[in-house]
């Protein structure tokens, strides 16, 4: 089949293009090269580099035709997303409209959305349901959700098959230790360099971390099996961030300097997806453990590809 990626340079993105070319598809890649590596690009999929925006996306459809899409384009950087609303929105919101406006010229077959249980659910006591009441309380938060939004009124309003995945703490492989997104690899490049680790909330904040290639199978999942809907993808189980930091320095067997540090404004307590229906309607459930994740997410850090 011929996919459309966006984001492809990206982390997650990157991961999902290796596994649609190994599967035998075409695939496309748009992404403005912001956060995403050049490295990172699959060398047989066909590259853009071009901004979700730009009004010459309509010719790359032209010319390429794609039959699916799938959207990861983002700028993802929470507190970027406080600093500069409009910057964060133009991507976000505006972006996703574009790219809307052209999967219905263009007759594209389905859109999968990435979104963001972490941002859209806020503080969840319990594992959050897809029917929770949204939450958000970032701009970044308020933009997946327009984005959201904009998709399901492209799927009533246009016929735009469509899927919106919200993922929990999503870790792995090629992981920017220098984005604020990535706890875990953040401590294992403190770690491996004798850095010391912050551990906000007093180490107590708990969330649910799900392998990158266990986000990217939901994906291909959806291709077939995603209805017009929305569907969690994390694990429902809730780690700390002392007992997340205890995991890696376990695997890592490095023992480096650590302080408790209040927790930082906008920081949520605790955020964890109930996945039940992801399971029920795709017929999808993580496979990976966190102390396999962390492993390989650790090897990773000490290979040749980093
Ligand atoms: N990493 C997580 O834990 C997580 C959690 C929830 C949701 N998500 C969502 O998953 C998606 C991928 O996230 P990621 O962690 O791989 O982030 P990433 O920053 O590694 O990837 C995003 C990619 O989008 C590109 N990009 C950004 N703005 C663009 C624009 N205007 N035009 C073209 N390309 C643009 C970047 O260059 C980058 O390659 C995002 O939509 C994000 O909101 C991620």
């Amino acid at each position: 089949m011929k996919i459309l990626v966006t984001g492809g340079a990206g982390f997650i993105g990157s991961h999902l293009i290796d596994r649609l070319t190994v599967l035998g598809h075409t695939v496309i890649i748009i992404d403005n090269l912001t956060t995403g590596k050049r490295e990172n690009i699959n060398p047989n999929s066909q590259f853009y580099e071009m901004d979700i925006c730009d009004t010459k996306l309509a010719q790359i459809f032209k010319e390429h035709k794609p039959e699916y899409l799938f959207h990861l384009a983002a700028q993802i950087d929470v507190r970027k997303s406080v600093q500069d609303p409009l910057y964060d929105a133009r991507s976000n919101i505006m972006g996703t409209i574009n790219l809307l406006s052209l999967c219905r010229n263009f007759k594209v077959k389905k859109f999968i959305f990435s979104s963001s249980g972490g941002v859209i659910y806020g503080d969840t006591p319990q594992p959050a349901t897809e029917d929770n009441p949204p939450k958000p309380i970032s701009p970044y938060g308020v933009a997946k959700l327009a984005g959201e939004g904009y998709v399901k009124c492209f799927g009533d309003w246009e016929g735009l098959k469509y899927s919106i995945l919200r993922y929990a703490n999503v870790f792995g492989p090629r992981q920017d230790p220098k984005g604020e997104a990535g706890v875990v690899s953040i401590f294992i490049e403190q770690l491996l360099r004798g850095k010391k680790s912050y551990l906000y909330g007093d180490g107590k904040l708990e969330r649910d971390y799900v392998f990158v290639d266990d986000v990217v199978q939901a994906n291909i999942t959806c291709l077939e099996k995603g209805k017009n809907s929305t569907y969690n993808i994390g694990t429902g189980i809730s780690t700390s961030v002392n007992n997340l930091y205890s995991a890696i320095a376990q695997i890592i067997k490095k023992k480096n300097e650590i302080e408790f540090a209040p927790k930082r404004p906008g920081e949520l307590e605790r955020n964890v997806l109930n996945i039940e229906k992801s399971k029920k309607d795709l017929g999808w459930k993580p496979q990976v453990s966190l102390d396999e994740g962390l492993r390989r997410t650790y090897e990773w850090f000490i290979s040749d590809e980093k």
